[in-house]
């Protein structure tokens, strides 16, 4: 099997395809898109990649059933080689739903409210053991559909323990692991029990390399694998060039040492795809809605999110709810457009979270709306080509994390906009680092500080903004997808 395998493979938990089953049985496949997506494509068909991903709901686990040992049809794919692992459901959701979505997620975004949580009991205990299956199903069927010397580009915190487990199970292989997170810093990765910080870490450095967006995030791991044993694990070890470090370690405490690499890689916009996609008709038909809704002559600030808590989506709109207090000429004369489309409905903090964000929608309508302006237009169903329209049509962008990994969007809009656009970006986010000479920085706290970043984003002259918008555009392009996925290949076929 081994021999006969695909030489390029990327494991994530999310596939570049989902299925809905109708009420007659029959399966509808529908393809994703991103990064990873558009990275892939770059290697052509010829590479026979393999996906592997898991099966997220009853129709995908009907898809895997229908299919031969998970490997989907290929019409179902566009092509793609993708194998769907239909893992226990109740196994997935604590792994998902308990362990990645409620643990890692929230410390490497740092959101717990500390006073109650995280609490680290025998239920905790209970979703970590599924997550190690869930791990170890991956790195099964990865060692499976790998042929020998194969790259593995696995990705994300769902993930963290494959790359040791698949180690073991086929030390031929190249392991890449990329995260698409921040990395929490050491002080708050110590909140996680002493045992599953080792473990954490230990099943990160099962790889060849690693990849994170920024160097901030890769040097916070590099810290806090650092604490984790000091005579088996040695962080800091001069990187080769263009690469920020090496860990050497040794499972064992005794010689010979494995190297990890450490790399960035900052994912960028994909130019190309998104000007042709802006320009199709059902944008522009968006647009003329968009419009419709804002008003003649009105400035717009937008904002498109998943609605995820470390978003920030609320503080935004306490902030424009500032503004309009602060300085008062903006009423009716602005309409935040804010896009907040539904994520991870099975947690109950993020249903909260959602209603919340509605309710001060409504409250800002309500206090400050009048019969011609309603000033923030708030859309929760998600529509890409809704989005695409918003880009183009904003004068303000608003990109306020708490902290997050790049974030697409700061990069995607001025790539898009008609007219040029202001971005107010938080200091947090990944695409800070590149983009905030031409930012206007805020401290996603301070709802203060972000208001009076929007006014001055609204009163920034048409010459600038453009100016602006141009420079913004060229730095959130540099690394476009497919580029950003050849160099973690190239760079993991030759570490070592
Ligand atoms: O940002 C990390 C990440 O895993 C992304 O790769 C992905 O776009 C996002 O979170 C979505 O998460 P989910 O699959 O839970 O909707």
């Amino acid at each position: 099997m081994a021999s006969k395998g695909a030489r390029i493979l990327v494991a994530s938990n999310r596939g570049p395809v989902s299925f809905a089953l109708d009420e007659t049985g029959a399966l509808t496949a529908k393809r994703g898109g991103g990064g990873l997506v558009s990275g892939l494509s770059a290697i052509g068909p010829e590479a026979d990649a393999v996906w592997v991903c898991s099966a997220l709901s009853d129709a995908d686990r009907e898809a895997v059933r229908r299919s031969l040992d998970g490997r989907l049809p290929s019409d179902t794919t566009g092509g793609q080689r993708v194998r769907m692992l239909d893992i226990d459901a109740r196994v997935h959701s604590d792994a998902y739903n308990g362990i990645a979505n409620s643990v890692l997620w929230f410390v490497h975004h740092m959101l717990y409210q500390t006073p109650l949580e995280p609490v680290f009991d025998a239920e905790f205990r209970r979703q970590w053991a599924s997550y190690e299956a869930y791990n170890r199903a991956f790195a099964e069927a990865l060692a499976e559909e790998a042929a020998d010397g194969a790259a593995v580009l696995v990705q994300d915190y769902h993930l963290t323990l494959v790359p040791r487990m698949l180690r073991e199970l086929r030390p031929d292989l190249r392991i890449g692991h990329f995260s698409h997170t921040p990395w929490a810093p050491p002080e708050y990765f110590r909140m996680l029990p002493d045992d599953i910080r080792a473990r954490l870490v230990w099943g990160m450095l099962g790889a060849d390399r690693l990849g994170f967006l920024t160097w901030r995030w890769a040097h916070a791991f590099m810290q806090c694998a650092g604490e984790i044993d000091g005579d088996r694990i040695a962080v800091g070890v001069p990187g080769r060039p263009g690469e920020p470090g090496s860990i050497e370690h040794t499972d064992t405490g005794r010689p010979p040492l494995s190297t990890t690499w450490i790399g960035v890689h900052g994912l960028g916009a994909d130019a190309d795809f998104l000007r042709k996609r802006a320009h199709q008709p059902d944008v522009a038909e968006r647009m003329n809605a968009l419009r419709a809704e804002i008003g003649e002559g009105r400035k717009t600030i937008v904002r498109v999110d998943r609605t995820e808590l470390s978003k920030n989506i609320v503080r935004g709109l306490l902030a424009y709810r500032e503004l309009l207090e602060t300085w008062p000429e903006w009423r009716e004369r602005v309409v935040h457009v804010a896009f907040a489309y539904p994520s991870r409905q099975d947690l109950a903090v993020y249903r909260e979270y959602t209603a919340e964000v509605q309710r001060v929608a409504e409250e800002i309508n309500a206090t400050y709306g009048t019969p011609g302006w309603t000033p923030v237009v708030l859309h929760v169903k998600d529509d890409f080509a809704r989005s695409l329209a918003a880009y183009r049509l904003a004068d303000v962008a608003l990109v306020n994390p708490i902290r997050d990994g790049m974030n697409l969007v700061a990069k995607e809009v001025p790539v898009v906009s008609d007219e040029g656009c202001v971005l107010v970006l938080s200091r947090e986010a990944g695409a800070y680092e590149e983009l905030a000479e031409d930012a206007i920085a805020v401290n996603p706290y301070d709802v203060q500080g972000t208001a009076a970043a929007l006014h001055t984003a609204l009163t920034m002259p048409s010459g600038d903004r453009a100016e602006g918008t141009k420079r913004l555009a060229d730095a959130a392009t540099a690394l476009p997808p497919t580029r950003w996925f050849l160099d973690q290949l190239e760079a993991l076929e030759t570490s070592g």
